[in-house]
């Protein structure tokens, strides 16, 4: 079978391990590509994934994070095994430690079957404090930690995979920036409106002629909270990724379209602005729709995992 190895290395230590656990899966008989994690732009062709990043403070180095976030839908549909780097003493050798809590979750988005520390390495002249100054990885440990994942997945039946659409994360940085776009200029117009609430500082109240309201404030909360906050909450989720945070994003784009929509009707005055967030809610709304169509039809594809049993 054909195995990805992709690593998250600032300073090549990860790199290392991740030559070493493709030498363990050539052992077991696969053929294996060991890749920086930056440069992979398909998952296509694997039928097994070992990624790997060094730990920095906690977290996973910046390339890694972002290659299991930009693979999700493909990693979910394999088997995956992690790795972290780190420790800069014996402690990885002398017992099993877990990941911390950022890679826990990711290892729990894509379902991986294992997570693994191995010692890290530190090189001449970089010694956070109370850390040791050395080499504490066990390459040959390491080896043998890639042969039994080769071995785990020759045990592992076949699978069908759903080809996941390549505007897959476009999609979704899309929706996120959008969300954010909004909830940040809904606020801050929102708070405009509440302190002009007078018709003195704000726009006149004349406006409100057609409305049922006799000043700005029911108004500005309501783009304050709903389109605001609501628009913040949903790109936080969907950039988190927490199941189902596309029906988030469209509750988040409909609240844009509604509220342009019921500014139309009841103050009656039209201005490119009201174009700009109309199609904004539109594009937000249609694009969870999508992403929510496409989850769907991937979620029975998910491998279950040993370390989140779905
Ligand atoms: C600033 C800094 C922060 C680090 N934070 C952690 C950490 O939180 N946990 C850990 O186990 N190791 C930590 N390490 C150790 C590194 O993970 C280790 O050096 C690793 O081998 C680096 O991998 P790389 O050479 O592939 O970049 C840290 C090292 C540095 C320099």
């Amino acid at each position: 079978m054909r195995v990805l190895v992709a690593y998250g290395s600032k300073r090549g230590g990860t790199e290392g391990l991740a030559r070493a656990v493709g030498e363990g899966l050539v052992d077991a008989g696969h053929s294996v590509d060991v890749l920086s994690a930056e440069k992979v732009d398909s998952l296509e062709r694997y039928d097994g994934v070992v990624v790997g990043g060094a730990l920095y403070a906690w977290f996973w180095q910046r390339d890694a994070r972002r290659f299991v976030k930009r693979h999700l839908e493909a990693l979910q549909q394999l088997p995956v095994w992690f790795f972290s780097s780190g420790p800069l003493d014996d402690s990885a050798k002398q017992r099993e430690l877990p990941p911390p809590g950022s890679v826990a979750r990711l290892a729990r988005l894509v379902g991986a079957q294992q997570h693994k520390t191995f010692g890290g390495r530190m090189l001449p002249g970089v010694q956070p404090i109370a850390l040791a100054r050395g080499d504490f990885r066990d390459l040959p440990a390491t080896r043998a930690w890639g042969q039994g994942v080769g071995e785990q997945l020759h045990a592992m039946p076949a699978r069908e995979r759903v080809p996941v659409p390549r505007a897959m994360p476009l999609v979704h940085r899309l929706v996120f920036w959008l969300c954010l776009f909004t909830g940040i200029t809904a606020i801050a117009g929102g708070a405009a409106l509440i302190s002009g609430v007078n018709g003195v500082d704000g726009p006149p109240l004349a406006m409100l002629e057609h409305s049922p309201f006799e000043t700005f404030l029911v108004p500005g909360l309501l783009l304050l909270v709903v389109v605001g906050m609501g628009n913040l909450a949903a790109a936080t989720l969907e950039a988190r990724r927490i199941a189902h945070s596309e029906l988030a994003v469209s509750v988040a784009g409909a609240a844009v379209t509604v509220w342009i929509v019921t500014q139309l009707v009841m103050i009656r005055t039209f201005s490119w602005l009201q174009v700009l967030y109309f199609g904004v809610g539109v594009v937000t709304f249609g694009a969870a729709l999508w992403l929510w169509r496409v989850r769907h039809r991937l979620a029975p594809h998910r491998i279950a995992s040993p370390l989140a049993p779905r």
